[in-house]
């Protein structure tokens, strides 16, 4: 058993990204991102804390923009309007969740798709759909770049993917798609998940339902990748963060296996960065 190392491997996608934004920076060009925290949540706001870090030890300008809880879902559109006019700023990324009274979907359609770091804009996701190039959600695309580190090529495998959110499930699907696995999906509603996953050359699970995959789920010699991030606040594990795989239980059954922390998620900024340096060539056609 093999643990795939997200915390490594993030560092030299960092240093990678770090070497060509001091290229780019040669002819000029600063890749610049927006990070737009509307309200208070905490751990929204580790996220984006988080995020400035990264971007500017990868040489990337950030801007952090804050907006109250109650503030309308009119300022925040017309804020995201003057991103989209900036020069300055390559990609935008609006940390979601977005408060109650705003519509996501309506400003997630606001950005400019090639600023769209996030890759949540409606031609974005259909630009992953139809298998043309362009800017693919972060979480997802890191799972792809995991598994071409270690020499795992989705093609043929059955894969099966549970859970179907706009963020994780349905673009990790489209990116095993067009990487030809069989993809089979499951979700909540799902009849037998054992069933489905016991299968599974390639299980990729992101429900957020802590230790919710026993060994009797998962086929021997699998490749199992956890997307799964649970701050525990109760017993063995009370404080710490575990995923949606039971690691200690399911690890020896796996051929491969992302450990949480240090897995996947490491993996997602690193992508974050990766999405913004791509924005910033395509503004300038590189
Ligand atoms: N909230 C949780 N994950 C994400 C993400 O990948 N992007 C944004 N914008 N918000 C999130």
């Amino acid at each position: 058993m093999t643990i795939l190392d997200g915390k490594a491997l993030s560092n030299k996608v960092k240093e990678e990204i770090k070497k060509e934004t001091d290229e780019l920076k040669k002819e000029g060009i600063i890749p610049g991102l927006a990070v737009v925290l509307v309200g208070s949540d905490p751990a929204s706001q580790t996220y984006v804390a988080s995020k400035e870090k990264s971007c500017t030890a990868a040489g990337i300008f950030s801007e952090k923009i804050t907006m109250n809880e109650d503030a309308t879902e009119e300022r925040l559109l017309d804020r995201i309007a003057k991103l989209n006019a900036d020069d300055s700023i390559h990609g935008i990324l609006v940390q979601l969740p977005l408060p109650e009274h705003i519509d996501t979907a309506k400003v997630l359609e606001a950005i400019d798709p090639k600023k769209d770091v996030d890759g949540f804009h409606v031609s974005n996701v259909g630009q992953l759909v139809t298998g043309e190039p362009t800017l693919v959600p972060c979480t997802p695309l890191g799972v792809m770049r995991i598994l071409k580190e270690y020499g795992i090529d989705p093609m043929g495998m059955d894969a099966c993917v549970v859970g179907v959110s706009n963020i994780v499930g349905k673009p990790m699907t489209n990116l095993l798609i067009n990487a030809r696995a069989t993809v089979t999906v499951c979700h909540s509603k799902t009849k037998d998940l054992k069933a489905h996953t016991s299968r599974a050359d390639l299980l990729i699970v992101g429900v957020g339902i802590p230790h919710m995959i026993k060994p009797d789920m998962v086929k021997e010699g699998a490749v199992v990748i956890d997307i799964g991030i649970n701050r525990m606040t109760w017993g063995k594990y009370e404080g710490k963060l575990v995923g949606d795989i039971d690691f200690e239980t399911v690890a020896d059954k796996c051929s491969f296996i992302t450990p949480v922390p240090g897995g996947v998620g490491p993996m997602t900024i690193a992508m974050l960065l990766k999405n913004t340096l791509s924005a910033a060539k395509m503004s300038v056609n590189k």
